[in-house]
């Protein structure tokens, strides 16, 4: 069988709603990014099988890091997407462009203080042009960053999705001035000939 194919059929049996929650989820087993995250936020969510994890490791959070180090009581889940995504119990979904100033005002209106954990696996509509598609996927992960330099707290996690590209190291350098760690990871499930790449920001400085 396909192996694009097998993961749409685990995904279906798993009851995700897209099969990118593997790439989500080997990102978690890799970096452990999901570490203490309680408030959350999820750009370009749709059709919302990152938001399905993100629930199930913020729900083990509440009971995993009792303890008295950082944790919380509950837990706060926000996504954002251009296109409609159906509801999820206790996620609260919003129809937006998260590149438009106004979604700041959501984002404080939702959360009382800052983000554990910023989440993005958006993507432009690609063109096929893979010089084109980079550069405006690139101007995409800036517009991403500036709500991360507002929204994230001190030793948050970032992950985020690029292409690839000419300008992906100076993207690159710039993730590294605002994390003390940064890693790459090309997931299992991500089709070879792609140069789609997901960059693990940890803890932001
Ligand atoms: C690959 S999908 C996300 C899949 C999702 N992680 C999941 O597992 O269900 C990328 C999404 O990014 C969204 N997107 C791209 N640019 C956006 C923007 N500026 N504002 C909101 N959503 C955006 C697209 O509409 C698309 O639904």
């Amino acid at each position: 069988m396909h192996k694009q194919e097998s993961f749409y059929k685990k995904a279906k049996r798993e009851g995700f709603r897209a099969r990118s929650a593997y790439k989500l989820l080997d990102i978690q087993n890799r970096f452990n990014i999901f570490k203490r995250a309680f408030y959350i936020l999820d750009l370009g969510c749709a059709p919302g099988s990152w938001l399905q994890v993100a629930k199930n490791f913020a729900e083990e959070n509440l009971t995993k890091y009792k303890d008295q180090f950082y944790h919380r009581d509950h837990y706060k889940i926000m996504g954002v997407d251009i296109k409609k995504v159906s509801p999820i119990k206790d996620i609260h979904i919003i129809r937006a462009d998260f590149t438009k100033i106004e979604i700041q005002m959501q984002i404080d209106s939702y959360f009382d203080s800052k983000l554990d954990l910023i989440l993005s696996d958006a993507s432009i509509k690609k063109i096929g042009n893979k010089f084109t598609d980079h550069m405006k996927q690139i101007r995409l992960c800036n517009e991403i960053l500036k709500l991360v330099e507002l929204n994230l707290k001190n030793k948050g996690n970032l992950v985020i999705k690029a292409f690839q590209g000419s300008d992906f190291e100076s993207f690159t350098k710039k993730m590294k001035q605002i994390f003390k760690f940064l890693k790459s990871y090309k997931p299992k499930s991500s089709k070879k000939k792609s140069n789609e790449i997901y960059l693990v920001g940890l803890s932001k400085l």
